[in-house]
């Protein structure tokens, strides 16, 4: 069986882009002499967040992440330490739509129709929805697709936080222009890539996410398929 919550995002996503077609032609017909909404400051090529993640509407857990963007090599990691939890999990997302989800005992490889978010990715689609003070700082709002609620800071124009339509609160705690992870942090450990018990999603699944699975199941975080789903192109979800 697919995965449910894959299905819902495909479904948002559908219902999505025909709501951004119909807003994008109600902002030229509005044309006037009013000035044009803000637009959302496009991400750097390369950061570095601490964010703290709030799930308690939907996972009930709080956790920390350590999420590098790195557009220039193709790559977006999210470092993920559970509240009280013994080890971290790493949840690497390649461009080709690969993403490795592991911990020393366990690993997950999902397989994904689309690659990284582009750091534009919010431009296009967004809707302006006005200033509001969040976490203490007065804030552009922006949705895209009713999918996600980002909040830039006025004056620095850095996110402070975004939430998406499932409850799932992130935080930005500091923002790091540039920063990166060693390669070696990068590489997904042997334990991903022995073929023993692999199973692949049906044919249901295919069209969201090919999932390939070993070992100990890792709950899966959805943050990486969040953003990856933020930017899936409408040619695939009409073929889904
Ligand atoms: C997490 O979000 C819930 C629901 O919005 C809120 O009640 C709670 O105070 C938040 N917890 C933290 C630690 O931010
Ligand atoms: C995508 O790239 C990663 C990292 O190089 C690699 O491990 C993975 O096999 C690639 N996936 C596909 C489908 O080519």
């Amino acid at each position: 069986m697919p995965p449910p919550l894959l299905l819902l995002l495909l479904l948002l996503a559908a219902g999505a882009t025909a709501a951004a077609a119909t807003s994008s032609n109600n902002n030229k017909i509005s044309g006037g002499g009013a000035p044009p909404p803000p637009t959302p400051t496009p991400w750097p090529e390369q950061f570095h967040a601490a964010i703290f993640t709030n799930l308690t509407e939907s996972a009930g857990r709080l956790q920390l992440i350590d999420l590098y963007y790195d557009w220039p090599k193709g790559r977006n990691l999210n470092l993920i330490r559970n509240q009280l939890a013994a080890e971290p999990i790493y949840d690497v997302e390649w461009n080709n739509g690969t993403s490795y989800i592991f911990d020393s005992a366990s690993c997950r490889t999902i397989r994904f129709p689309v690659g990284l978010l582009p750091p534009d990715w919010l431009v296009d689609g967004a809707v302006y929805l006005g200033r509001e003070s969040t976490d203490g700082f007065d804030c552009h709002v922006w949705t895209k697709v009713d999918f996600v609620w980002y909040y830039e800071d006025v004056v620095t124009h850095r996110p402070v936080r975004w939430n998406f339509f499932n409850g799932m609160q992130q935080h930005v705690m500091s923002f790091d222009v540039g920063g990166v992870l060693e390669d070696s942090q990068w590489q997904a450990p042997a334990h991903c890539f022995s073929d023993k018990e692999v199973t692949t999603g049906n044919s249901g699944a295919t069209a969201a996410a090919d999932r390939v699975e070993e070992g100990e199941d890792i709950k899966l975080d959805v943050m990486g398929s969040f953003l990856r789903f933020a930017g899936v192109p409408a040619t695939t979800v009409a073929a889904a």
